[in-house]
């Protein structure tokens, strides 16, 4: 049989006595913590993934080397979104081809990052002792074109907008997005981790400008967080200068053959995301019915709400919340996002679980 038939049949095998139930998938919390603070992927169902895994270790020799810069991981991205392998570059992680923008292109420089956003881009900026320029977003949490361009002086070397945007959620515009682009000649890095869960992803288009990088992650919508796989596509020379400056061999083996195997098994994925985003929607309308938050719309698989009782802090909430055995992430020490907490969208019984105890705590 071929063998991408017979992880069908098995993936099938698995799902059969579970679909259309509202199934309790004790894999989506650990011990009697529920994660929900790290926009990990408990939708993914656990026995599948796992079942790759092994399938993905079997094909792969630990005494090996892995493949190097990622390069068959590279061939099977390149192959599903129909760029050239030269315009596509994976890391161990999102946060390796972070870390390599910043010692290519911003160095001790300069680097305009729009705000309240994803923090790792201070810390590796920073990391290579360059300086953050932040500019803010708008407060409907959109995209502040106008700004961005004005932020950006002659030591600018890079721009990262997040979209959707982390914690915020929502994904900006892409006529704002695309506008920021054509209109600066610095590298712009759109930071796309959570664009399986959102209207549209600029990946396919990146390569068309010559100073647009996309950054995605299979951290997210393949649940594959803990075997750490990014990827970006940009031009051939972007890639190529970032390539130069990573290590050979720093995606492991099993990684890039977890990778092939999602890809190919993609059709099971799909249906994941859509779950997810009809989660986000349930997990939304709960929200919006608790008394005392705000809910903001999310196009990511997270919601961000704010507690607006004034003699309530977000941080006590959050740490009141671990207590009751729920892990979130408290975000109002941000610019704008004072008394904020984000929430990951986790499988029903979890979010409906969180809800209730999100209540008894708002009554303290
Ligand atoms: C906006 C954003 N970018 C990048 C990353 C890092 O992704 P990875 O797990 O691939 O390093 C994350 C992880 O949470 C994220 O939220």
């Amino acid at each position: 049989m071929d063998p991408s038939e017979s992880i069908d049949k098995k993936v099938k095998e698995i799902l059969k006595p579970k679909l259309g139930k509202d199934f309790y998938d004790e894999t989506a919390s650990q011990g009697n913590m529920v994660r929900m603070g790290l926009n990990e992927n408990m939708i993914v169902d656990g026995c599948v993934a796992n079942m790759l895994l092994e399938e993905a270790a079997k094909r792969t020799d630990p005494r090996r080397y892995p493949a190097p810069k990622g390069s068959s991981a590279i061939k099977a991205i390149s192959e599903s979104l129909g760029v050239w392998e030269d315009e596509v570059i994976v890391g161990n992680g999102a946060d390796e081809i972070l870390d390599l923008i910043c010692k290519v292109y911003v160095g001790g420089g300069e680097a305009l990052v729009v705000e309240p956003t994803f923090e790792m881009y201070r810390f590796y900026i920073g990391l290579g002792r360059g300086r953050v320029r932040a500019s803010m977003m708008t407060k409907e949490f959109g995209l502040d074109a106008e700004g961005v361009l004005g932020g950006i002086t002659d030591k600018t070397k890079a721009l990262f907008i997040c979209s959707p945007n982390n914690p915020t959620g929502r994904q900006f515009s892409k006529d704002d997005v695309l506008r920021v682009v054509e209109d600066c000649d610095r590298l712009v890095v759109v930071d796309e981790a959570y664009s399986d869960f959102a209207p549209y992803s600029l990946s396919r288009e990146s390569t068309r400008y010559q100073n647009l990088l996309v950054l995605r992650t299979f951290s997210k919508a393949f649940g594959m967080a803990g075997l750490r796989l990014g990827y970006a596509t940009s031009t051939n020379e972007t890639t190529s200068w970032l390539r130069a400056a990573q290590s050979p061999f720093s995606v492991n083996e099993v990684a890039q053959e977890m990778a092939r195997l999602v890809l190919e098994n993609n059709k099971i994925y799909e249906e994941w995301v859509k779950k997810t985003v009809e989660e986000r929607a349930y997990l939304k309308a709960e929200l919006d019915d608790v008394n005392g938050i705000e809910a903001f719309d999310s196009d990511a698989n997270f919601i961000l709400f704010r507690i607006l009782n004034k003699d309530l802090r977000s941080s006590d909430v959050v740490a009141r919340l671990k207590g009751a055995g729920f892990e979130v992430r408290d975000r109002g020490a941000l610019p704008m996002l004072k008394n904020c907490i984000r929430v990951t969208v986790s499988t029903r019984q979890n979010n409906m679980r969180f809800v209730g105890e999100l209540v008894k705590e708002l009554r303290g």
